[in-house]
Order: structure tokens, then sequence, then C-alpha cells
């Protein structure tokens, strides 16, 4: 993977994803590693159809554009290549992250960091935020965190996302090079439910089962029952079925 990248803060947008869409589909040469960041973001996207709430001048919200080849079932383990990243960086700087599937960071168990790839004509865009200085998360419909609440410490955005950035670049190589298989080992290292049961919603639908793995592309290897293992592409893991005490 090429360096260096060229970064373009803007002081205030609605999303980066969808600015760099544009910019991606008007430059049809837009070199790999072009980066729109933004100080302010107002209409964060999020994975199925959510809303991302970012603090305004506290927290890291960027889109990567990376030149990819049109073999699309490789897309989604693109964002758990960046996730791995996510949690390396953190780690690096004293905070232990964990992984959940497809690619959340988590922080005892909160989250900290989503990632939204999308494929646009020529690569895909790797959409992260990072809740870096927000203060309180009360405002946010699910456990959150950040890096402040975390470490008490404040952070400047433009030297992290520098740093960020330099932790990519070795997880989204491994993953140009060979797909899931070239991250498999740094993202199970970090996945906390493996062999565990979990329960997966996709929109109303959901299922019980026992986490067994991560299939060639990322996909999630779900174990219904003794002879049923079902390949799991999106959807949502929430808290496993509790398990009943009969007195
Ligand atoms: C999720 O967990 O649902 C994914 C959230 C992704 C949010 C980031 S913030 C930067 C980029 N721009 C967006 O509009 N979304 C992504």
């Amino acid at each position: 993977m090429k360096l260096p990248f060229n970064i373009i803060w803007h002081d205030r947008l609605s999303s980066t994803n969808t600015t760099l869409q544009e910019l991606a589909e008007r430059t049809p040469d837009l070199p790999s590693g072009t980066v729109i960041a933004a100080r302010e973001q107002t209409g964060g996207r999020g994975r199925l159809d959510r809303i991302w709430i970012s603090g305004k001048n506290e927290d890291l919200t960027f889109s990567l554009f990376l030149r990819a080849g049109p073999d699309l079932h490789r897309l989604p383990s693109v964002s758990m290549a960046a996730a791995v990243a996510v949690a390396d960086f953190l780690e690096n700087g004293g905070i232990h992250a964990s992984l959940k599937w497809p690619n959340d960071v988590l922080v005892n168990g909160k989250k900290i960091c989503g990632i939204l790839s999308e494929a646009v004509s020529g690569g895909v865009i790797i959409g992260i935020g990072l809740n870096v200085n927000m203060d309180t998360t009360g405002h946010i419909d699910q456990p959150a965190t950040s890096m402040r609440l975390e470490s008490g410490k404040h952070y400047d955005r433009e030297p992290l996302l520098q740093g960020l950035l330099e932790k990519l670049v070795p997880h989204l190589a491994a993953w140009e090079n060979h797909g899931f298989p070239g991250i498999r080992k740094s993202w199970e290292a970090r996945v906390t439910n493996l062999g565990k049961p979990i329960r997966l919603r996709d929109g109303n639908h959901e299922r019980n089962g026992v986490l067994a793995g991560f299939g060639e592309d990322g996909e999630l290897l779900l174990q219904t029952d003794e002879s049923t293992c079902i390949p799991i592409w999106s959807g949502e893991l929430t808290s496993p079925p509790r398990t009943r005490h009969h007195p």
C-alpha cells in the first residue's frame, strides 16, 4: 500500500463518507490514500441506516479512499481490517480494546469506534468515527465511551489522525494482499465471544447459536445445533439469551 495520505480537513461537513463518495465519483483517478476529515460532522451515517453522533470539535470523523478490485465479496472484511488497526492504535495508547463482529471497537463492552465501509467506483470508502474527547455519552442510545473517558486525557485530533492512519497501513496491506485470512489472527485475538452463545438480529429476524468462527471472507459462522453452521453476512450481535435456572 502506498503512502503518503492526502488529508483534506473540513471545519464542518454533513458526512465525510458522502463528501468522499462524491469526490471519488467525479475523480476517476482519485489516488488511494485520499482522506476527508471533518472537525464537525453534522449528518454522520452509521450501519443499518443509523445515525452517528460525534461531538463538535471533539471527536475524529474521517473517511479514507482505498483503490480496490471489483471482487465485492471481499469488501465487508475491509472494515474488519480497519477495526483491528483502531484497536491496535488504542492499545498503543494504553486503552485496551476488543472487537465485536462485524466491525465495532469496544472498551469494557462500550463502543468507542464505528466503521462504515461503502463501495464506490474504483474502490472502497472506509469511514471511521472514533470517540476522542467526548466527556458524556448520555445522548447516545447504546453503551458508549471515548478515549478521554477511558484515559482522563485530552487529545489533539490532527496528530491522532496521522498516527491512526499509519497504523491502518499494515492492516490494510495485509487485507489487500490476502483478504480476511491476512488479518484473521489479529481479528480473532481481540474477539471476546468466540465459542460463546450469541444472538444475532437482522431486521426483525433473530437467531441464537454459538459463535463458531469466521469464514474466508469474514462472514460469521453461527452454530445453531450440532450439525448446522450458518454463514451470516450482515446483522447485529445483541446480548446472548439468558440461561434459565430452574429451582
Ligand atoms: C456504525 O457503527 O454504525 C458506523 C459508524 C460510522 C461513522 C463514521 S464517522 C466518519 C464516516 N462518515 C460517516 O457519515 N460515517 C462514518
